[in-house]
């Protein structure tokens, strides 16, 4: 089953092409991580996806609904997080989350779920308080809450863990983790890849519009063909050996990284040479890569304007 079906979808803003063809699915019951550096296109496609763009050519389905032809079924479909903290200025919390409800056609039976949201995300006692006087990281909990006040099975967060502390942040992502348990789909966008990393089961990767992977965290993982092999230098002034220069990493300090191949490099060799320019070192040890090294070998490289 699909959540939700991209076809083909291209913007411009202008001259500007923000998205260039996207087209892929999300699997239902899937916590997928759609990641990208600044501007690479993922807020431009959750906001087609919310019905706030339109999209130039092409579809957006959610469950199966067209956003723009069954705009109505598509939206109660979906829960939007959105990244930038707009908040209504003129209501107590209280209030933004009963008209947000009410928007999606409930009324007072769904009190009990508002009360639990309020609870859950730590609300409650700023449930009666004017939501100009709150700070960055309870407007987002605001936000948080106002997405999920009609139990979308598609849930969307754009960045939410920007600007927000480590304990409010584990908070959400324990609350996240368990709306997935509960059966809802989520979406996420994050530049904090290791969270995307314990998270998601599914990755896609926007960079200037276009898709350049879709795929398991782990088939993601297991593509990248480098583990790093960290040493410390006894020493740092050295010159290394000319065939480690190129799989250097970095070299900070006395702290080498070293890039290996899984197949072609083997780790006796590289020590052997290290031995043989005379380099000591105190320590080492091996790491397998992250989701970080894997998205930076995928975008890093001449960007396009
Ligand atoms: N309303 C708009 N008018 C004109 N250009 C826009 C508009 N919104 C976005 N863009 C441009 O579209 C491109 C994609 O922006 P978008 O916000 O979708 O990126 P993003 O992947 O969400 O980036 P970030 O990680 O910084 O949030 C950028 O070049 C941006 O400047
Ligand atoms: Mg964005």
């Amino acid at each position: 089953m699909v959540a939700v079906n991209f076809s083909k979808v291209h913007k411009h803003y202008g001259n500007l092409q923000a998205l260039r063809g996207v087209d892929f699915e999300i699997p239902k019951g899937s916590f997928f991580g759609l990641l990208g550096p600044n501007g690479a296109g993922k807020s431009t496609l959750i906001n087609i996806m919310a019905g706030l763009v339109r999209a130039t050519q092409g579809n957006v389905r959610i469950l199966g609904y067209d956003v723009r032809h069954q705009w109505r079924q598509a939206r109660q479909a979906l829960g939007v997080v959105p990244q930038e903290l707009a908040i209504d200025p003129f209501f107590t919390v209280r209030e933004i989350l009963r008209l947000q409800s009410g928007y999606f056609g409930h009324g007072r039976e769904n009190q009990a779920w508002l009360d639990e949201l309020l609870e859950t995300l730590s609300l409650s006692d700023k449930a009666n308080t004017n939501s100009q006087q709150l700070s960055g990281g309870m407007k987002r909990r605001v936000l948080i809450a106002q997405a999920l006040v009609h139990k979308p099975p598609v849930v969307v967060l754009d960045e939410p863990t920007a600007g927000v502390d480590v304990e409010l942040r584990q908070a959400l992502w324990s609350f996240t983790k368990q709306l997935h348990k509960n059966g809802h789909t989520i979406i996420l966008t994050t530049h904090y890849l290791e969270e995307a990393e314990s998270l998601c089961d599914q990755i896609a990767i926007l960079n200037h519009g276009q898709l350049i992977a879709l795929d398991t965290k782990n088939a993601l993982l297991a593509r990248y063909p480098y583990r790093l092999l960290r040493l410390s230098l006894s020493n740092p002034d050295v010159i290394l050996p000319s065939a480690l220069q190129d799989k250097v990493q970095s070299f900070v300090k006395s702290e080498l990284v070293l890039r290996l191949h899984r197949d072609n490099d083997q780790i006796g060799a590289i020590l052997d040479s290290l031995r043989a320019a005379n380099i000591q070192f105190v320590d080492l040890h091996t790491e397998e890569p992250g989701l970080e090294e894997v998205f930076v070998s995928l975008t890093s490289g001449a960007r396009r304007t």
